[in-house]
């Protein structure tokens, strides 16, 4: 048994001030604004300044935190970024944050699980929590997609955005926190969405420039067909490790990945769209972020009630995928 429960404190984002709609991109790529819409429910994206890296939005993401839920930053124990667009290979993103902050007393890392990152950070945040070895976590998901995209390429471009979040996890009050989790990956296809150049597979050499592997490659047909089922599947499994009935579930915040994907999983689990917290439209796929960007538009829209049965759910490269269950 846990000796304590987790739970998210306060949860705030930052969203860079550029933004570029479906039909900016019609400028530059072979495509439309209805082709985008149709097909991911996307219509714009905010990208971040050429001088503001993934640290940088992390920052302000933890300032404006810490405007929303006072802490003393020396009271941080631990600093999780899950990012897939590091300001450098190392030192970690964390590293970076933590000194910008002031969180002179935390252990710190970078976590890379791709769009399954809020969740894994969170899963692993409420672990040290439970164990009494730490009290305050704090997950700053930060990511700039808009630097690993090839903008020449119309079938990735439009899906996603750059954002970050923070989110503070600490103990809970009886009979209120996260009550289960899941996780799971199948490592066995890492081509289908990857990039391919830029680590030690592939160093970076004038060739992989050229072709620039150092990019975000997909397969959208495969990844689809593996995000529903895997979504379908994580969600059913942490609920039953909960003890509840999908009826007992006030919102499921699921990676924003693309509405089509989380239509299909709500259909799949026989349960209404409704339950489903949706804000991809304005932000594309924001990987990491997008869970915590959809939990505090959810808060802030009096979606969550003090009670409530709350799932966060993810899928991404890997495949990778896992859920949270809060009782807020
Ligand atoms: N504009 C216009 N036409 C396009 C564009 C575009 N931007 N992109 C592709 N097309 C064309 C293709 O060339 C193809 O043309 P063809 O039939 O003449 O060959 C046609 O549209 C259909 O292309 P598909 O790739 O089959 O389109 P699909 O219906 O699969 O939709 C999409 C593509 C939206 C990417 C879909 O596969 C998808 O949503 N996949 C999931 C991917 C995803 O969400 N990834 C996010 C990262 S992972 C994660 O976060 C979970």
């Amino acid at each position: 048994m846990p000796l304590y429960k987790a739970t998210i404190a306060a949860t705030a984002s930052y969203l860079p001030e550029k933004v570029v709609t479906n039909h900016d991109l019609t400028k530059t790529l072979d495509t439309s604004h209805e082709w985008i819409f149709d097909r991911s429910g996307i219509s714009s994206r905010h990208i971040a300044a050429d001088d503001e890296p993934a640290s940088a939005m992390g920052i302000k993401a933890v300032r404006k935190l810490l405007e929303k839920h006072p802490i003393n930053p020396a009271d941080i124990d631990l600093i999780i970024v899950p990012t897939s667009t590091p300001d450098m290979v190392f030192p970690a993103t964390a590293c970076i944050i933590q000194s910008a902050i002031g969180a002179t007393n935390a252990g710190v890392f970078d976590l890379s699980a791709a769009c399954s990152g809020y969740v894994f950070s969170i899963n692993t945040a409420a672990v040290f929590i439970e164990s009494g070895k730490y009290k305050n976590v704090l997950v700053v998901a930060t990511e700039k997609y808009s630097t690993i995209l090839n903008w020449q390429d119309r079938s990735t471009a439009f899906l996603f955005g750059d954002a970050a979040n923070a989110t503070l996890l600490t103990r809970a009050e009886e009979g209120h926190g996260i009550i289960a989790m899941h996780g799971g990956t199948d490592g066995g296809k890492p081509e289908l969405l990857c990039i391919p150049a830029g680590g030690s597979k592939n160093p970076v050499t004038a060739e992989t420039v050229k072709n620039r592997m150092s990019t975000v490659h997909m397969k959208g047909g495969d990844v689809y067909k593996n995000a529903v089922p895997r979504f379908t599947e994580t969600i059913e499994a942490v609920i039953a490790k909960a003890g509840l009935r999908k009826e007992d579930i006030a919102l499921i915040i699921p990676h924003q990945a693309n509405i089509r994907i989380i239509k299909t999983v709500a259909k799949e689990l026989g349960m209404s769209a409704d339950k489903f917290m949706v804000n991809l439209e304005h932000y594309a796929n924001t990987s990491s972020a997008s869970i915590g960007l959809a939990l505090e538009e959810a808060l802030a829209a009096g979606r969550i009630r003090t009670g409530d049965y709350v799932v966060l759910s993810a899928f991404g490269a890997g495949f990778s995928w896992g859920s949270t269950l809060i009782r807020w």
